[in-house]
Formats: structure tokens, sequence, C-alpha cells
């Protein structure tokens, strides 16, 4: 993976906006403390995500579960939610055939169907669970906590679903990925002798999809998971470079923090032009916002920071938000990615009779256009001086996506050294947890009224 981060600074832009060239100096002098802060914590047991690359005990548990246990079943029906489930969406979304569910047995390669359920609407859950044999589905539930409310109100539904079609060996259609040791579903699946997968204690939900919590499901739909973890240590040695310039994941983040504290440019959009990293585009946005958004630095001290980033999709959002880009405010950084080599390629074809205007099409191939769509783009942005940078990857696989995942692990984590704040955190989501159990009755929580204020309605 490359990254092209010129068009970050001002004298490859209009001579106005931007980072000018000596402000990337002045952060690689600075990148010295950010590093050395980022080992300090690794010694103290933070940033637990690094050891991701290095798990063989836990690949072998999860090839031998998924070649066995795996084999007896053509649905696989993930439970989770946040860091818990976006992870696998993007996996499946980049690495397998588009429409997988909809494919037949061959199409397939005989791996089996796979669903994400994170959310509890209650009209997705039914219509998820219509669709599916329970006799002939595995269920992942996917907690790290073991007892966020989302996931265990589906729990609950699902293993009643099993057990209504298969009584007692509803258990043998369960497997866990949760705490080693703590929680209620480590706790049921002790009770019941069902299968469960630790989460690492030191990897947090949003940083985890390299772990169990993505690597066994991404295994049961025959994703090369080792390919995943080798292009996770390909983004973790590039980590180790003392020199800024010759460590993407930590430029890149030190140039979005330079953006946004010196230009105001607090909105960070990650555009892949590819549909195959939507998913992956929404799993950014996760890590980055649920991370950097934080009321508290590290000292205590109230500074109510935090980069909002946004995900879209190329060509498609050139008709959508690239108007915005290209014209609002400067307040934003977009990210490209974009792939070099697409599997699969198609030409378009020349067609009798075709009006003047779409002449220039035919003899071309979509991935051509696609590309094409991407440089103007950026050069469009550049020109309008709005910052922007790129990450290309030679190809879409395992590897590529690997390295991809922990390039912005790494740069989060990094980010959380820049903007003084802890990125493995997210007390601002605790209110809301409590004043929903409250009022679902949970024993020890104060019920509170939560209705909207009376009155003030158009
Ligand atoms: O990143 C995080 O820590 C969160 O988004 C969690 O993944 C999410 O809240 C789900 O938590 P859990 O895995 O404990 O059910």
């Amino acid at each position: 993976m490359k990254l092209h981060y010129g068009r970050m600074l001002s004298d490859r832009l209009d001579g106005v906006h931007g980072l000018p060239r000596p402000r990337l100096l002045e952060l690689a002098r600075r990148f010295g403390e950010v590093q050395a802060e980022v080992r300090r914590r690794r010694g103290a047991g933070e940033y637990g995500f690094y050891g991701l690359g290095d798990q063989a005990a836990s690949v072998t548990q999860i090839r031998r579960f998924a070649e066995g246990v795996g084999q007896a079943f053509d649905h696989v029906l993930v439970l989770g939610i946040g860091g818990s489930a976006l992870g696998m969406k993007a996996l499946l979304n980049a690495l397998k055939r588009p429409g997988w569910n909809e494919l037949d047995d061959e199409g397939r390669e005989f791996f089996p169907r796979l669903t994400v359920l994170d959310n509890v609407d209650p009209t997705s859950v039914a219509e998820a669970l219509r669709r599916m044999d329970p006799r002939r589905a595995l269920v992942n539930v996917i907690s790290k906590s073991g007892g966020t409310a989302e996931t265990m109100a589906q729990y609950l539904v699902v293993r009643e679903w099993l057990e209504r079609a298969l009584g007692p060996a509803a258990a043998r259609h369960l497997v866990f990925t949760t705490d080693p040791a703590r929680g209620a579903l480590r706790e049921i699946a002790a009770r019941d002798g069902i299968a469960a997968l630790e989460v690492p204690p030191a990897v947090g939900g949003r940083f985890s999809v390299l772990s169990p919590v993505g690597l066994l499901p991404a295994a049961l739909v025959g994703i090369d998971i080792e390919g995943l973890l080798a292009g996770a240590r390909d983004a973790l040695a590039g980590a180790e470079a003392d020199d800024l310039l010759q460590n993407q994941s930590a430029l890149w983040s030190a140039l979005h923090w330079a953006a946004d504290t010196a230009l105001g440019a607090r909105i960070h959009v990650l555009m892949p032009y590819t549909d195959r990293l939507r998913e992956f585009a929404e799993w950014y946005r996760q890590l980055w916002a649920e991370s950097l958004g934080k009321a508290k630095d590290r000292r205590g001290q109230e500074v109510h920071t935090g980069p909002t980033p946004v995900a879209a999709v190329g060509p498609t959002d050139q008709h959508s938000q690239v108007q915005l880009f290209m014209e609002g405010p400067f307040d934003k950084v977009v990210t490209f990615m974009a792939v070099d080599r697409f599997a699969e390629d198609v030409t378009i074809p020349q067609v009798a009779g075709l009006p003047a205007d779409l002449a220039y099409l035919p003899g071309h191939s979509l991935a051509g256009l696609l590309q094409a769509e991407y440089q103007a783009t950026s050069a469009a942005l550049a020109s309008m001086g709005r910052m922007n940078c790129s990450l290309h990857l030679p190809e879409l696989s395992a590897r590529t996506l690997g390295e991809a995942i922990m390039f912005f692990q790494l740069a989060t984590g990094y980010a959380g050294v820049w903007y003084g704040v802890d990125p493995f955190d997210q007390p601002g989501v605790e209110l809301g947890k409590r004043l929903t159990f409250a009022a679902m009755g949970r024993a020890g929580y104060t019920a509170e009224p939560l209705g909207l204020p009376p009155g003030d309605v158009a």
C-alpha cells in the first residue's frame, strides 16, 4: 500500500490552503515524542492491538473450528454491534463475491452464507430469522463485555428460535466470542457447554476485527485469515519507523491532526473508489469517531475534541457529497482509497448508432473509467485548494485489506497521542446506556423521564 500525501501541502494545492511544507518538517521533528509515548504505553499494556499480528494459537483454533464444526452449516449468523460487527461486515464486503448470500452453493464454493445483525430493529431480526433454517445455522454471538443490551436481546431471541427447532441441541449451534473470564456470555458458555473463543482483554471492540471477533466468521466463509494477518504485520512493521516520513500510518495521522487543529479541517472523509470498500469506510468511521471524540484529555482537562469522520464512496458520491467537498467550507480532508488492479474488468462495448456525445466511452473499461474519475476528483479538489491524499492498494486481497485495517488502527493509536486523548475508552456512551437500563427496568438503575420535553411540537 502506498500513501500519496502531496495534496495535503499548500505548495501542491493553490499556495493558499493546505499545510505549509515547513509544518511537515515540524511534525517530523515532534514525531519522536509521539512514537516514544506509544512505545511507553504499549509497554504498560495499552495498545493491545499491536499484538494481533502474532496469533498462531488463535489461528490454529479458529481453523480447526471452521474446518470441523463450521462445515456442518450453510448459514452463519453473527450477532454483535459496534466494534463487534462493523469489521466483519467490512471483511465480507471486501473479500467475498458481491451478493454472497444470493449465490448458490457452487457460487459460494460450498462455504456458508453469512448475515450480520447489528441492530435490534424488529423488522430486520424477524426477516433474517424467517430466511434461515435453524437446523442449518451456526450463530456466532460476539460481545467483548458479554453484556451489551442489543446483542444480549438478539441472543435471547435467537436462542429461543434455535431451541424451538432443535431443543437441547441448540447449544451446538452457538459459538460465543467474548472476554476470557468475565461477563454473562462467558457464564452461559460455561453453564451450557457452548463453544467460546476469546477476545484478547487488551484489545478493545473497534480494534478487534483481526482478533477472533472477525477471524472466526471470516474463516467460516473461506476468507484467508493468514493473509489478513500477514497484511497486518506489514503495517505493524512500517509503524516501527522512527522517521515520520517513512511511517505511513503515523504520517497520515499527523497530517490529519495538523489539518484539524491548525487549519480547522475537522471533517475527515474516507472515500474508496470501489463498492467493495463501502463497509470498510463505515468501519473506519466508528474507529476514528469513537476513539478520538472525547470531552477530556489524558490530564483530565475539558477539551471536547475530535474530528468528524465521513464515509463516502466513489464515483457514486461524486453525484452526492462531492459538490460540498469541492465548494463548501474549507473544513475537510478527503482520503481516497484506490485499487490499482481490479480482479475483474468489463469493457464498454461499441454500439451501432451511438450519439457522438457518447463516442468517447466504448473501448474503455469500467475500471479505467473509475480510475479516471478518482484521479480527476483528486486533481479537481486540489485545484480548488482542498486537501486530499490517497491510499493505493495494488489489488484488493486479504493481505492488502489486513494492511489497510492495521494502518487505520495504528493511525488512530497515534492520533490519540497527537490529540492527547485516550483512544481506547468511550465514556460518552455510558449515560445513554444507564438511562436505557433504567427505562427497561434493570435493577439498580433509577428511572428518569425519557420522553421528549412537553410542548414545542410543530
Ligand atoms: O469499540 C467499542 O468498544 C464498542 O463499539 C463495542 O464494540 C460495542 O459497544 C460492543 O461492545 P461489546 O463487544 O462489549 O458487546
